[in-house]
């Protein structure tokens, strides 16, 4: 058991992991070890960096774990750094570029955020996070890999956990890449699907949609949720898309799906839905994260309760999965 000043010293150190684990993946590093251990020499030589600093870099991530390194300080990958290849199966690759580089320059910015309530990621690049991303190929692209990395995960769990057999038809407003689509059809080989996102994001979704077969049965729709939604689906699915907005942006998106469904239509919400009490729960760090990224914000049951009411939706329950991710099932009143 850590003392309380090396539990803390831990925490305020936290950094030095998030940058450090940046910079391998920036390199390329945990590709170049696929082929078998290297020394930081020739590792350095390969990625067209600094020899000493770069050998200074893996001796500490080695101590953590995140690589071996042998007798002959020969660099391996283990199990940790197995995750960061960018061909591997669920890489977190992405997810490292992408805290680490502009999440790590809006975190730099927390305190701004919080002194204000603006939101740091604005005030640091002077343009919102989607509009960033919308004049940024490169870094939409490590966006939208990361989702799949940070919630990735999450989709076999709501596959498992709730029961899509009913719908005929199912829009993924916001849907990203396609990862849950990919696997909701697959799982229901009689379900078609409508997806809306950005532009570019669609042209990647095309590609992974195709590649997990089910391409066929989904209707790609380019568009901006704040101006309307495709209609067409007998039920509505917006996962992690509501936690990126303020309560008055929100009830915009929502009413717009609204609008675009049948009577009998149905609403699904896919978010970390916060407990009441001070228990731990991983979500409340996502809540920051969203504050400070997005100028988002995750919620307990009550406040989506009241989110749905006022946007013309009852909530007819809520169903947990066995990750942090619960789905909020609501009626069009
Ligand atoms: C946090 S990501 C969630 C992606 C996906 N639903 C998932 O769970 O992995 C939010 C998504 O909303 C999309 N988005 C942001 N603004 C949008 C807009 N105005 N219209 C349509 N989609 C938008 C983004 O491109 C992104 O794919």
């Amino acid at each position: 058991m850590n003392s309380p000043r090396d539990e803390i010293n831990h925490l305020i150190s936290g950094f030095w992991k998030t940058q450090a684990i940046y910079v391998v993946v920036r390199l390329g590093i945990p590709d170049l070890l696929a082929a078998g251990p290297q020394t930081a020499e020739q590792l350095a030589s390969e990625s067209d960096s600094h020899p000493r600093s770069l050998y200074r870099l893996m001796r500490a991530l080695a101590s953590s774990g995140v690589f071996s390194e042998d007798s002959e300080h020969r660099f391996a990958l283990t199990p940790l750094s197995e995750c960061l290849r960018s061909d591997s199966a669920d890489s977190m690759a992405a997810l490292a570029w992408m805290r680490g580089d502009w999440q790590y320059r809006a975190w730099g910015n927390l305190l701004h955020n919080v002194q204000t309530g603006e939101t740091a990621f604005d005030q640091v690049f002077g343009e919102s996070l989607f509009e960033f991303l919308r004049r940024d190929p490169e870094n939409a692209a490590i966006f939208d890999q990361g989702m799949v990395g940070v919630h990735g995960r999450e989709t076999e769990a709501m596959v498992r956990s709730f029961d899509f057999s009913s719908i005929h038809v199912l829009a993924d407003i916001g849907g990203g890449n396609g990862s849950v689509l990919a696997a909701l059809l697959t799982h229901y080989p009689m379900l078609k699907a409508i997806l809306l996102d950005r532009s570019d994001v669609i042209d990647r979704a095309k590609i992974n949609l195709a590649h997990a077969g089910v391409a066929e049965r989904v209707q790609f729709f380019v568009g901006d949720f704040f101006e309307s939604v495709p209609a067409g689906a007998d039920a509505y699915l917006l996962r992690h898309v509501i936690h990126d907005w303020n309560d008055k942006q929100s009830r915009t998106i929502l009413r717009n799906c609204r609008d675009a469904m049948p009577n009998d239509g149905r609403l699904l919400l896919a978010e970390f839905v916060l407990p009441d009490g001070p228990e731990p729960f991983r979500g409340k760090w996502f809540d920051l994260a969203m504050m400070t990224v997005t100028g988002g914000q995750e919620r307990t049951g009550s406040e989506y309760c009241t989110l749905l009411n006022d946007c013309g939706f009852t909530v007819q329950r809520v169903v947990p999965t066995a990750t942090e991710l619960s789905l909020i099932d609501a009626l069009k009143n």
